[in-house]
């Protein structure tokens, strides 16, 4: 397995280009089993798990053509050949539950692997089965797989209250309910940037939605969809990650396509770090010349609260802070995996369940260390940009899932920073 070598450099000064959103894309690409008529998604990020995403709806009988470098995703699903998401796929990516909803929605029946838990927690899809069978699928459990089938008539529209906040649940049922008879209303919805995202690509294609972005959406099913060509948007969580590079090590940063809006929460917490944020045409610019951050207290919440995705990232931003930060996780119930790594470093991390105190040190330094989950990864680099000495990932399988050219783009503002090529097997 390939490894990421770091070496603490100092200040960081230049630009960095942030990728469409790999969270919005794994939800749009599922929507073109939504029509029979072709969808482009453009600013698409190179990532492998937009590679999985694109051979499990091959496996369906999708045609997914990557273009220009993998920036443009040309997909079509008029003639389907299975609908089947076997468990290789599905448990190598979650978010291949998101072919369900689709799929009964236009097709009327699909056969989905459930996905199983992850690093970070459980993660089960209840809520996912729960909406569809509202809008009156029938479900049974068989070997693992979800065997769905929609009424005779199609789905039809229904009052989904969702217990809590899930991305996924809202993404499959928002995508459901666009084909659905009737009008469905998701209340306790999700709020994410790539909510807000779906629901502007699925309108483009003829669905008729309201209130994206907030907690109650309301959806007028229509017979069909028709084509669309949408842009992903940018990715609130490569934008974030990166932001923080200047942060720890000094120098100044601008995010290109950065907006403030796509993550008001982090931006506050930085601010209340005593970190200045500038928004520009260009993008996000941050830069610190000297001194430690503030501490500060986090708490993880769907949006627009502080996301859980970013919490690993500040966690490393965090250990090098002058005073206590105390950190909550409320999403997953075990997303502190990068904890002992970073300590291994040098931090001072105390964890209870879903708490952290994180005591800030004056200096980390470099060690091998290994990637437990994609964001943990990244945490790791960030850590080793900023310590002294030399810092070895390992695993680095998981950051390529959601970072594209992350080697390329951090030497680009002027990390030492290096892909270890594991020798082939001979
Ligand atoms: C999405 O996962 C993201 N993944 C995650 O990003 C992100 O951390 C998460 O949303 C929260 O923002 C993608 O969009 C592909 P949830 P998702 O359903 O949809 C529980 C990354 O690093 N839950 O909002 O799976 C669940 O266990 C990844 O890019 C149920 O109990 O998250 C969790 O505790 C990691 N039943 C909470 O809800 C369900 O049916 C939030 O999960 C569904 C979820």
């Amino acid at each position: 397995m390939d490894q990421i070598l770091v070496r603490g450099n100092g200040p960081l000064n230049g630009d960095i280009a942030i990728a469409g959103a790999k969270n919005a894309c794994l939800a749009l690409m599922p929507a073109t089993l939504l029509t029979d008529q072709p969808l482009t998604l453009t600013n698409a990020p190179r990532l492998s798990d937009i590679r999985t995403m694109t051979q499990l709806l091959q496996s369906l009988g999708s045609e997914v053509a990557s273009l220009q470098d993998g920036q443009v995703l040309a997909l079509s699903s008029h003639a389907m050949s299975s609908h089947r998401a076997d468990y290789d796929i599905v448990r190598k990516m979650r978010a291949s539950i998101l072919v369900l909803g689709p799929m009964l929605a236009r097709d009327g029946h699909a056969i989905v692997s459930l996905p199983g838990g992850c690093a970070i927690g459980a993660r089960p899809v209840d809520l996912h089965l729960r909406a569809l069978e509202q809008m009156g699928a029938s479900l049974e459990l068989l070997d693992g797989y979800v065997h769905a089938k929609a009424p005779s008539g199609g789905l039809r529209g229904a009052v989904v209250d969702f217990p809590l906040v899930s991305v996924g649940a809202t993404e499959n049922a928002l995508m459901a309910a666009t084909l659905a008879r009737g009008t469905t209303v998701l209340n306790n919805a999700a709020r994410e940037p790539e909510i807000v995202d779906l629901a502007r690509c699925l309108r483009a294609m003829g669905a008729q939605i309201d209130g994206e972005g907030t907690s109650s959406i309301t959806i007028q099913g229509v017979d069909a969809l028709h084509g669309a060509t949408h842009p992903v948007v940018t990715d609130r969580i490569e934008l974030g990650t990166y932001m923080l590079a200047p942060v720890m090590c000094g120098g100044e940063v601008t995010c290109l396509g950065g907006r403030i809006e796509l993550l008001e929460s982090f931006c506050e917490k930085l601010d209340e770090a005593g970190v200045s944020v500038t928004e520009s045409e260009r993008g996000l610019t941050v830069s610190r010349q000297n001194g430690a951050v503030k501490a500060v207290n986090v708490r993880t919440e769907p949006f627009p609260g502080f996301p859980t995705d970013l919490q690993a990232q500040i966690m490393a931003m965090l250990c090098l802070a002058d005073g206590v930060s105390e950190l909550e996780e409320t999403i997953f119930e075990n997303r502190f995996m990068h904890a002992p790594e970073l300590a291994r470093m040098g931090a001072r991390i105390d964890v209870h369940g879903g708490h952290a105190r994180v005591t800030g040190v004056e200096r980390l330094k470099g060690a091998p260390v290994m990637a437990t989950d994609l964001r943990a990864s990244v945490s790791l680099i960030l850590a080793g940009l900023a310590a002294e000495g030399e810092t070895v990932v390992s695993r680095v399988y998981h950051l390529d899932r959601g970072y594209e050219k992350v080697v390329r783009k951090l030497r680009g503002i002027g990390a030492d920073i290096e892909r270890i090529r594991e020798p082939a097997h001979e």
